[in-house]
């Protein structure tokens, strides 16, 4: 396959010592979807076979975003509970009295295939219109084997679809479905989850495991059993956890070696020690902290001091984040948590292709993904430092290039 070269770029390549790792006048060389050179334009080397050149006159670059956490596939809204928290319910309140996640999974049941590929996919253009390349979908607003397996389908569908990558996820241990009574069966129903992990897995559905650990959702020892049989099953685990209260969810994910812990509000010392040991990312969620009102951060400072890798993500989701701005979740990052910039820029690369799993993405470096943004601006603290707003030229994924103008989010987009 024949070479594309970008030149006359200011890169920001996440690699080597300096942090950013920038490159002034800097050039990429893609072969196929992975970069086969990427280095000053005065060092390209000679006799390069390249089809087709690029200009960027001077345009910030950076890897392409990586959404290491959203709901992205649902139907409906949630518009109504917005108001009434407005008016003074909680989160807590509404999920108790049978809305929240359960509402959105009455509307997911009720909708087509078609419906929920239809509007996931026009949620995923939006995040690709703002630098995303990868993102991570979860299900669990299906609750029962074949909502699940609808949902997962859709997220595969999208991977195929559209140049963006879809990395999956089964959250079917989300909340208690409507048929599972009120508390009282919780267990029958964490025994069902656990045993549909198998036929997803073996359908090729599932990249990871997750679960709700909260008082309004799932228990430790609950979240332990769908722990358990991912690990038989050979899946890597990660955890909505401490989000409302310390619940212990990240000591328990960090002991199955959980990809990442999310949320992470209410993490104690022991849960940030633990997870340091483990290597597990911490995935800070700010759009749901903003959304519900929330006032305790997580703890920043703790998890810096423990080395605790952390990243940023929408969280995107119609409850508790409805947002479809990676950009904008960065500057609450910094707003809100006290991120430098720096940091929730690695959040959404480097730190957060490791809380997928993923170690060919998140950074320009030869031999990697030829995954990246190129943004109309000067300095890289411009991508956190401006509120919403366009900013992205466009996005190449696996070395194709996807128009935004065009919002031409296929696999048929031009390669340039
Ligand atoms: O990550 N915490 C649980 N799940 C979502 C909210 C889902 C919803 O409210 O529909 C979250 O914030
Ligand atoms: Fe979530």
């Amino acid at each position: 396959m024949s070479s594309t070269l970008w030149r006359n770029a200011r890169i920001m390549t996440f690699s080597g010592p300096d942090p950013w790792g920038a490159i002034e006048r800097g050039a990429l060389l893609a072969d196929g979807t992975q970069l086969k050179w990427v280095g000053r334009d005065m060092d390209i080397p000679r006799g390069l076979d390249v089809a087709v050149e690029n200009d960027l006159d001077g345009a910030l670059v950076t890897p392409g975003l990586i959404d290491s956490h959203t709901h992205l596939v649902y139907a409906g809204q949630r518009a109504a509970e917005f108001e009434l928290r407005l008016q003074g319910a909680s989160y807590e309140q509404i999920s108790r009295a049978g809305g929240g996640i359960r509402s959105t999974v009455a509307a997911t049941r009720a909708a087509s295939d078609e419906e929920l590929f239809a509007s996931a996919a026009a949620r995923l253009d939006q995040l690709a219109a703002d630098g995303v390349t990868t993102v991570e979908i979860k299900s669990g607003y299906g609750l029962a084997l074949e909502h699940e397996r609808r949902c997962l389908r859709v997220a595969r569908r999208l991977g195929r679809e559209r140049l963006v990558e879809v990395r999956t996820t089964c959250l079917a241990a989300h909340a208690l479905p409507p048929e599972y009574g009120d508390g009282a069966d919780e267990d029958d129903y964490i025994d069902a989850v656990c045993g549909w992990l198998a036929p997803l897995h073996a359908e090729g559905l599932i990249d990871a495991v997750d679960a709700y650990c909260e008082r309004i959702a799932f228990s430790r020892e609950q979240t332990a059993r769908v722990f358990d049989e991912a690990k038989r099953l050979g899946l890597p685990v990660k955890l909505h956890a401490e989000q409302f209260s310390d619940c212990g969810g990240a000591a328990l994910a960090a002991s199955y070696g959980a990809l990442s812990c999310d949320h992470l509000e209410y993490v104690s010392a022991q849960g940030v020690a633990a997870m340091a040991a483990a290597g597990t990312v911490a995935v800070l969620l700010p759009g749901a902290f903003y959304a519900l009102r929330e006032t305790r951060a997580p703890p920043i400072d703790a998890l810096r001091r423990a080395g605790v890798p952390i990243a940023i993500a929408t969280d995107h989701n119609p409850g508790s984040s409805p947002t479809l701005s990676l950009r904008l979740i960065l500057n609450m990052a910094c707003t809100l948590f006290g991120l430098t910039a720096l940091e929730a820029l690695r959040g959404a690369t480097v730190h957060a292709a490791r809380a997928l799993g993923l170690s060919d993405r998140g950074r320009l470096a030869s031999g990697l993904r030829a995954d990246f943004a190129v943004w109309d601006l000067e300095e890289p603290a411009e991508l956190v430092y401006w509120i919403g707003g366009n900013a992205c030229r466009h996005v190449v994924c696996g070395g194709t290039r996807l128009d935004i103008a065009q919002g031409a989010a296929t696999s048929a987009s031009v390669r340039a």
